[in-house]
């Protein structure tokens, strides 16, 4: 009989919520713990504070079966693990580039005086390096049961709206240790991952609390690369999508992360990249993450292009046009709006006179609750209704599946600016479009026939990531 030791995740949003239900579907008993008690509350009852393809079953069965339950007592946490998983956020700093750790401190200083007998804490939380360190000789000093509470890392790779698939069949699991113990601890949480093949690589803590912060920083960076290119495209007459397939084919590439658009966004990317170089810098390296710098900016220089594009087929102007926006999430699947390219595009040009209409699958009550400004519409047809401009900013499949000429006959004008190049062109254009795309070139769009795409090549859904 395998031994299965009991199991708290310590702050339950989009991370916590969904290692929770994941462990308890793998069979083990789990206590999620926050401190809100609205979220603690819709969390017993079944209810998910967001929106996640997939993980709605697995939070009802794992309360349905027992093995998960809520509460906002650290007391109960204490008394009930023997390994704590630390899942708080740790968001940007506001006005300053690093992270902001109080809600980590907090959970600490809360958790550790109540912990009496010997337990392993781990943290998953993307933390600017050395902040393990400094949390093993925190939790030594106040922790009653002292050295016989170990801390270990393990940090998370898990992309919003694949979270369950990325938790229960990871791609790589990642144990920062001191010690054999620490180690042992986390084989036998994913000891079923671990059968399954799933490469376990055991680091010391730096390494791991590094490695997911590296990990986003090269995404951020493949991304930002395709930009740059398709910003060349844009002067020079290329076709940045092509370029994008023929980079990906080379297998020391990869096609993941390298398509052209309107960037990055959301909870992770933009705060990682920031705070890996502000930690940098304080540990005298700022010169060796400079490019992050870079890939930040490409990133930001998107948004302005998409506006640009959107003013040159308003016809120079975007006051008092009417534009209708499709999505608002920071990608599809998720009704995240965290830093969300889309939404601070719909915002801009909004803030630029023209009257802005959105929809979007799942994020509306978000976006609403940070732009009411906003008009928003309860269809796509609806978004696109008397629009003088049409925007796609998020690639839902919805929108990328859209009928042009449905869309047509409800907007006021035919002009379409594609920003995460996943429309057909051809289909477009056939029903009476002007479509523009970021990262294709701005003074003269290829036609049917002139196009060095071979014109349909681009249509569907493309792989974004992985
Ligand atoms: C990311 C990492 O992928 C994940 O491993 C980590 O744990 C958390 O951060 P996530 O933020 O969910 O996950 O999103 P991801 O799928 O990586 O996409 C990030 C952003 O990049 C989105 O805004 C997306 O639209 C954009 N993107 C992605 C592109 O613009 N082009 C691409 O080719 C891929």
């Amino acid at each position: 009989m395998r031994f299965r030791p009991k199991l708290t995740v310590l702050g339950t949003g989009y991370l916590g919520a969904a290692h929770a239900a994941c462990l308890a579907e793998m069979g083990f008993d789990v206590l999620g713990v926050d401190t809100d008690p609205a979220r603690i509350g819709a969390l017993g009852r079944g209810e998910l504070p967001f929106f996640e393809p997939g993980l709605q079953p697995l939070l009802r069965r794992g309360l349905d079966s027992g093995r998960l339950r809520f509460t906002t007592s650290y007391e109960q946490a204490a008394a009930f693990g023997q390994i704590h998983f630390v899942c708080v956020g740790t968001p940007q700093l506001p006005g300053a580039d690093g992270a902001d750790l109080s809600q980590l401190r907090k959970c600490v200083t809360t958790l550790a005086p109540m912990l009496d007998s010997a337990c392993i804490v781990v943290g998953k939380s993307t933390v600017p390096v050395g902040t393990a360190t400094a949390m093993a000789d925190q939790l030594a000093r106040l922790a009653p049961a002292g050295s016989a509470v170990e801390l270990a890392w393990n940090p998370e790779f898990l992309r919003e709206g694949r979270a369950v698939e990325d938790t229960l069949r990871p791609d790589r699991i990642v144990a920062g240790v001191r010690s054999r113990r620490g180690e042992e601890a986390l084989r036998q949480v994913y000891w079923q991952q671990i059968e399954a093949g799933t490469p376990f690589f055991v680091t010391g803590l730096a390494t791991a609390e590094l490695a997911k912060v590296a990990a986003n920083s090269f995404l951020a960076t493949k991304i930002s690369f395709i930009n740059a290119v398709a910003e060349v495209c844009e002067t020079v007459g290329g076709d940045s999508v092509l370029l994008s397939r023929i980079l990906g084919a080379d297998p020391r590439i990869g096609p993941g992360s390298l398509w052209p658009g309107l960037g990055f966004g959301g909870a992770c990317l933009p705060k990682d990249i920031r705070g890996f170089g502000a930690r940098a810098a304080e540990l005298g390296a700022a010169e060796s993450l400079r490019i992050l710098k870079e890939v930040d900016a490409i990133n930001l220089r998107c948004r302005g292009r998409m506006i640009g594009l959107a003013r040159d087929l308003a016809g120079g102007s975007l006051t008092g046009r009417a534009i209708g926006v499709l999505g608002v999430s920071f990608k599809p699947d998720s009704d995240d709006v965290r830093d969300s390219p889309a939404l601070a595009v719909a915002k801009a040009i909004h803030d630029l006179g023209a009257t802005v209409t959105v929809y979007d699958p799942a994020a509306m009550g978000k976006a609403r609750e940070i732009c009411p400004e906003l008009q928003y519409a309860a269809s796509a047809v609806g978004a696109a209704a008397e629009a003088d401009v049409l925007l796609l900013l998020t690639e839902w499949r919805e929108f990328c599946d859209a009928d042009p000429r449905v869309l047509g006959k409800a907007a006021a004008q035919r002009n379409i600016a594609d920003g995460r190049n996943v429309l057909d062109p051809d289909l477009w254009r056939a029903a009476g479009w002007c479509y523009r795309a970021l990262g294709q070139p701005w003074s003269r769009q290829p036609t049917h026939c002139e196009t060095d795409s071979g014109g349909s090549a681009r249509g569907g859904l493309p792989i974004v990531s992985g």
